[in-house]
């Protein structure tokens, strides 16, 4: 058990099919589909070598180029910044173990995100444990609340209110959210049951906050144990920062187990697109053997688009999404898909309107993002495995508190006395705009001076080999936030954006741009909603384009008047 306050999530008997983070919306097997040996789909000879742009070089650009080359298409990757989006990997400059890094994006991925997996086997990328709080293989945990500070190795270290406050959290969502149940049908691929239960949920809870949620449970009438659940939380802890997003969002997370038993990628996850861009697929069709991205950008990634039009006659086999980017060069696609932050659409990239139905564009203007702020340094060993002579316990721990660093994780190399790193603090919404205007060391000296009031014997600084490296997503111009999160009522709109894809039921002149990225996704921060979105996005290419799957291999499209996710009314 992973969780600060553990959920029912990952608990099941040993024997139980593993969780998946297939549904509940959209219950398509994406991990399946990519293990089928007939491949994703066929395109017809003569589309063979059509240019598609590729809008993103994050994850979601990259699977989606990835598989549109395999299918015998030409993609054309966009990138504004570098390949890997906020799969984003930094090296502390002077520290040469290439083990100790720091992941300013995604560092985290549960067992459930089998189709991120399949691209991370694809590759050959190593994984470790990561350490969360009270994980199996973390070493230690501080909880330090209200200027109290609770040592544990397992949940039962922890004062008898935090078990309360796990029962009550499981009591929660048994009875307002059906979660064994749901979570044995997502396990056994039970769509029928996962629509029966979500069809409902979705309709009585979209209008509901994660916190108004919590208070119409009888188990959480307690507001002291509410306090005590947001910062401390489940999973990973201190999720009170999603308090006003809608419950869906939280459920969709508790109930794929999206947010347990996390591994890290050894060296770093930017690998994972990087290696992609390099890999010569094992089958491909039209291309010769060893055809690679990399091989079909002689020059790299075009650079940022700056226009997006429609032009020319509807239908025609030249296309008519009209691509420019800021070299000033003009193409025109066959198709396009865009995985960059959606609002990149309304400011960035000059748009024509006729791109998408005006009920998309709401739903891109409404979207909400999160911020997120981290800030990592270089240490010179893993000093906090040191015992305290007089309580024999660790020196420092893995920290969630309530002060301004809200979790700090302690990040050890190959060698047990050789560099190390700290995750000094990772936030979220507000807690992130608490350092937007700080600089690098002006958020150091904060942070060493929150950690000192929790470990006040321990020297930190004096362990600090290099300057810190930090990032807040908001303040990227190309990502303008860290990712997605619904606000109650937001339903509809997250439902337009993802079935976009899915384009027989739009009117002609809106065909052949595609949407992706984790954003679209119904999970959004988890690196499998930007490969889920992704291979929608090629099984609509593949569509657009008069190709088809294999009867035996159907395709989210293929299966999409079953598993559609449930309309509300408008
Ligand atoms: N998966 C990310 C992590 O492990 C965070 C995503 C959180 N999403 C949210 N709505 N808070 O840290």
């Amino acid at each position: 058990m992973t969780s600060a306050v553990p959920t029912a999530a990952g608990t099941g008997p040993v024997q139980d099919p593993p969780l998946n983070m297939c549904g509940p919306d959209f219950p398509f097997a994406y991990d399946r589909y990519l293990e089928h040996p007939a491949g994703l789909g066929q395109i017809p000879a003569e589309r063979l070598g059509t240019e598609v742009a590729v809008i993103g070089g994050g994850l979601s650009g990259i699977v989606t180029a990835y598989e549109l080359m395999k299918m015998g298409l030409r993609p054309v990757v966009y990138e504004a910044d570098r390949i890997g989006g906020r799969l984003r990997t930094e090296r502390f400059p002077g520290v040469d173990e290439e083990e100790v890094v720091a992941e300013m994006g995604a560092m985290r991925f549960p067992p459930s995100s089998t189709a991120f997996w399949h691209y991370v086997d694809r590759v050959g990328l190593r994984t470790e444990p990561f350490p969360n709080p009270l994980a199996p293989t973390t070493p230690s945990t501080v909880v330090d609340l209200k200027g109290e500070s609770h040592y544990a190795t397992t949940l039962a270290d922890l004062p008898e209110v935090y078990r309360e406050v796990a029962r009550a959290w499981e009591r929660t969502l048994e009875d307002g959210a059906q979660h064994s149940r749901m979570q044995r049908a997502i396990r056994e691929r039970d769509v029928a049951t996962q629509k029966e239960i979500w069809n409902e949920l979705v309709e009585k809870l979209d209008n509901q906050t994660f916190y108004g949620f919590l208070c119409d449970s009888p188990a959480f009438a307690s507001f002291r144990h509410r306090e005590i659940f947001g910062q401390v939380g489940f999973g990973t802890g201190g999720w009170d920062t999603d308090f006003p997003n809608s419950i869906l969002e939280i459920l969709r997370v508790t109930y794929t187990g999206a947010d347990d038993d996390h591994m890290g990628i050894i060296g770093g996850v930017q690998q994972l697109p990087q290696r992609l861009w390099e890999d010569a697929p094992d089958k491909l069709v039209h291309w010769a053997q060893g055809t690679t991205l990399a091989k079909l950008h002689a020059d790299g990634p075009r650079p940022a688009v700056t226009a997006l039009r429609r032009t020319a006659a509807k239908g025609s086999a030249a296309g008519n999404i009209t691509v420019t980017d800021a070299s000033g060069s003009t193409r025109t696609y066959a198709a396009a898909v865009f995985t960059a932050q959606s609002w990149m659409m309304l400011s960035k990239v000059d748009c024509d309107e006729s791109l998408l139905p005006i009920d998309h564009w709401t739903a891109i203007e409404r979207t909400h993002y999160m911020e997120s702020s981290k800030l990592f340094v270089p240490v010179d060993r893993p000093f906090w495995k040191d015992k305290d002579p007089e309580t024999g316990r660790d020196v420092m721990s893995m920290t969630l508190t309530d002060r301004m660093t809200r979790g700090t994780y302690l990040l050890e190399g190959p060698d047990p006395d050789g560099p190390a790193a700290i995750c000094m603090s990772y936030t979220w919404c507000d807690d992130s705009l608490k350092w937007l205007p700080l600089s690098p060391n002006e958020r150091l000296e904060v942070m060493l001076a929150s950690l000192a009031k929790v470990y006040p014997g321990v020297d930190v600084r004096s362990h600090i080999t290099g300057d810190p490296v930090t990032v807040s997503w908001e303040d990227e111009p190309y990502f303008m936030g860290a990712f997605k999160a619904n606000l109650p009522g937001h339903y509809r709109y997250q439902r337009r954006l993802f079935t976009h894809f899915a384009q027989d039921s739009l009117s002609e002149e809106y065909r052949g741009l595609f949407l992706a990225g984790d954003d679209v996704s119904w999970t959004a921060g988890w690196a499998e909603g930007a490969v889920q979105t992704a291979l929608n996005a090629v099984w609509g290419v593949m569509h657009h384009l008069g190709g088809a799957t294999d009867p035996t291999n159907p395709g989210p499209g293929d299966e999409f008047d079953e598993l559609a996710p449930v309309a509300l009314p408008e």
